[in-house]
Parts: C-alpha cells; structure tokens; sequence
C-alpha cells in the first residue's frame, strides 16, 4: 500500500514516482521522473500540487495514509501542466477541497483546463495566507516556465515549494538529495535546466535575485520534480546561476548526421583540430544521440558545430529536428560552425550557419566546410584546420 514520506514536523510527501516514462513532451527521460505533491498538517490541512492523471490513486492512498483526505480544506496549484494538474478533477470529486489557489494565471489556465473548475481563489505575488499556526505565502515566477508558475513558502517549518524550477527528472525511492548521488543530481538537473528553463534564462537571473533579496532561509527545497533538497540547497541555486548566466565554457560540442559517411569523416577531422589545441570535445552523432542529451551539452559548451548532408536542397531530416529544438531553447554566447557533405546543391551548410547566426552564435569562419561528395586528403586537412581554429578562438574567450 504506498505510503505517505515524512519530510518535516506538518509536512508529507504525497507524491508518485513514475519508474517508466521515458518521453517527456519531447525529452527523453532515461531515469523516470517523480511528480511531487505535498501535505501539509495544520489546522486547515491543504495539499500543494497533485500528479499526474494515471497516478491519482497512488497520491490519494498516500494522503489516505496521514489523514481522511476529506479532511483537506485548502488545495494549492503552483503550476498548472498536466503532470502536476491531471489529478485535480479526481481531487475535486474525492477530497472536495473548501478553496483551490492558484496565481491570478493559474486561475485561468485552471479554468482552461478543467472547465467549471471550482471554489478557485487567485492569489497575489507576496500574499500570505494562515493554514493555523503556520502561514504559506505566494511568490509569483511568471513563465518560469509558464504564465501561472509560482512558489509557495511555508513559514515555521521554512519549505519552498518550489514547482518545476530546481527539479529534475529522476525517480527514485531516497526522497531527498543527500541520499543520492551527487553526480547524477548535478547531471540530471542540468539536463532539466537546458531542456525546460534555458531559453527562459535572463528570467530565472531576475527570479534568483528577487528570491535573495525576500531573505528566505528555507531548510527544504521542494520541488514537483525528483529529489528534495536540504543539504545541497546552497549549490541547486549557485547552479542555476551559473547556467543562467550561460558564460562561454571551454568545451565544443559536435553534432552531425551523416548519409554515406562523408560528413562524418569531416565530422572528425574537425574534432581532432580542436582536441589538438587543448579543447575537449563532445561528439554526439545524432543518429544516436537524443536531442534533449544535445540540448544539455550545448548548453554546457561555449562551442556549437553542427553538421549536415544536403537531401533534395534541404537538411538531413534529423539535423532539422535537432536544430528546431536548439533554437527554441536559445542557447547563447556560443561560437560556432557548420559543415557537410553534398551531391551537387549543398545547401545544408547554408542553413546551418543560418541557424547559428540566429542563436546569435559567432561564426567561424562563415562559410563553414562544405564538400563535394567525398572529402579528400585536402578537405580532411582543412576541416581539422577549422576544428584548430574553433578551438583556438574558444580558448582566447575563455581566457
Ligand atoms: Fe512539471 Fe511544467 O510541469
């Protein structure tokens, strides 16, 4: 029978883990994920969050296990996507909460959601509200990373529940971060921050400093998302700045697709020039290589080179893909450079450079490497002069 997890004197986890998803609205998700929902005991008992829709009994069960869930007076939305709402219509119906809150956003994308969606009650950026002996209060982070996203704090017992923001996805049965490894928090986090908060960056700067100048000291980060934080809250926020801030780092990500070959030979010499000034390089071919687990190394590397064959005047199929996700998610203060292969147009290089440009990534040079049908001893020598030069600027920015 799953059970309700203690994190604090008032406080349950009354979440799910979901062990098997592995597609997260295009992200892949290797380690499962968690939906986060808590209650809290006082003397208006109040749920902050539900799961995902298929998950519903296992959170009721949870509550089941502390109290009566008819009992819960208040219910608070942070964020109203599906894998933190689905469960509401089955809240509604079996706990009959006396007042939903949500932001003056969340009200409404409730109401889009759930038509008819009652007793809702908007609340305001800073509100604080009395569950009884302990008070909550709203803190609003509009579109981090949507429109109705916001935190609540609990007083006394100091929890910031903290919705998508400082999460990742990662199942696991240790609830909380110093039960995990910490290599795999660093990780998973940042693949969660490059796949849903990247292009949202200069917002969650503008969110970072707003929350330290609130001078909330909480003892537990709780987000709708993996594990809690408690003894590594510190480094979960001096991450989030680092990635924000999105300096240029001394990596190089190389990302291609390849048709006979040709633009994986290129691929290649260009690693080996800019391995040979000192750069490390991640090469991720994308025929084996997810495109959120591109978009995490992009994020972490101050270079983008991307390569392409060209079908019928366009891009590689996948090469399309992968650069349709990376311009969403705004990768900034890159430099960059593009190359393929061709039979007789060749315009994938011209696109690509074109997608670089448009994430305002510098290029070197602008042209980028395109090849006739197969490279040859010249061009192989040229694309690994090209990975030197990539290298050698990366490192005079990185100075
Ligand atoms: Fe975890 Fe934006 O939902």
């Amino acid at each position: 029978m799953p059970c309700a997890v203690k994190i604090s004197e008032s406080v349950y986890w009354v979440g799910a883990q979901d062990w098997s998803v592995r597609n997260f609205h295009g992200y892949t998700t290797e380690s499962g994920t968690s939906y986060n929902a808590f209650l809290v005991m006082d003397e208006k008992i109040t749920l902050i969050d539900t799961v995902k829709e298929p998950f519903r009994e296992e959170m009721l069960a949870r509550i089941a296990s502390v109290v009566d869930p008819s009992k819960i007076e208040y219910f608070i939305s942070n964020h109203a996507e599906m894998d933190h709402s689905g469960a509401i219509p089955f809240v509604l119906e079996k706990i009959k909460p006396k007042k939903i809150f949500a932001s003056v956003n969340g009200v409404k994308a409730l109401q889009k959601h759930f038509e008819g969606i009652e007793p809702l009650t908007a609340v305001k950026n800073g509100e604080r509200l009395s569950l009884g002996k302990m008070d909550i209060s709203f803190v609003e982070t509009k579109l981090l990373h949507w429109p109705d996203s916001m935190f609540s704090y609990l007083h006394g017992e100091e929890i910031l529940f903290s919705q998508d923001a400082f999460g990742m996805h990662l199942a696991t049965s240790q609830l909380f971060d110093d039960e995990n490894d910490p290599h795999v928090l660093k990780s998973e986090a940042a693949t969660y921050y490059a796949n849903i908060l990247l292009p949202l960056s200069e917002l969650v700067k503008k969110c970072l400093d707003a929350y330290a100048s609130m001078g909330l000291n909480p003892k537990i980060v709780a987000p709708d998302h993996g594990p809690l934080w408690r003894s590594k809250i510190s480094d979960i926020f001096s991450w989030y700045r680092e990635w924000s801030e999105q300096k240029p780092e001394k990596r190089a990500l190389l990302v291609y697709d390849t048709m006979w070959g040709s633009t994986a030979k290129i691929a290649n010499s260009i690693a080996e020039g800019i391995v040979s000034t000192g750069v490390p390089v991640k090469i991720l071919p994308i025929s084996s290589s997810h495109r959120s687990i591109i978009a995490t190394e992009a994020m972490l590397s101050g270079a983008i080179v991307i390569g392409s064959p060209t079908i019928n005047n366009m891009l590689f199929p996948t090469v399309a893909d992968t650069i349709c996700y990376l311009r969403g998610l705004k990768p900034k203060n890159k430099i960059g450079t593009a190359f393929g292969s061709y039979g007789w147009s060749g315009e994938s290089v011209k696109q690509l450079s074109e997608f670089l440009k448009a994430i305002g990534a510098e290029l070197l040079p602008p042209e980028g490497m395109s090849v006739k049908f197969v490279p040859n001893k010249e061009e192989l020598a040229a694309s690994y002069e090209l990975g030197r030069s990539v290298g050698a600027r990366l490192l005079e920015i990185c100075k």
